[in-house]
């Protein structure tokens, strides 16, 4: 379908889920994972001050715009951080990341 991009997210189980994504709809990764019952919280509603939709990239051909200084900030914050570690809040599917990858980082003991 135009408009719509495949993404495959492994869960906090191991599980893989191949969920599609609208790139038109001004939806973030965030947001389109919690509309597929992904375990995400989005606790701040997307404003990059919560952690709660950190996600690794596995996807290394595709190219992702850079993260903000915001996004930058609140990961190095963050628990359990990787080098690919983003948050999915930040990120807006479009046409150039089908096929991404992504894996939902664990969840934060303390909050
Ligand atoms: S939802 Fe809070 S940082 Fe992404």
């Amino acid at each position: 379908m135009e408009n719509t991009i495949n993404l495959i997210v492994k869960d906090r189980k191991g599980e893989l889920h191949k969920i599609q994504a609208p790139t038109d709809m001004n939806l973030n990764l965030m947001e389109v994972c919690k509309a597929n019952e992904l375990p995400v919280k989005g606790t701040c509603g997307g404003i990059a001050s919560c952690a709660s939709c950190h996600m690794y990239i596995h996807s290394q051909s595709i190219e992702l715009p850079e993260p903000s200084e915001d996004e930058e900030d609140m990961l190095d914050s963050a628990y359990f951080v990787q080098e690919n570690s983003r948050l999915g809040c930040q990120i807006y599917p479009s046409n150039e990341m089908d096929g991404l990858e992504f894996e939902l980082a664990p969840e934060d003991e303390s909050e």
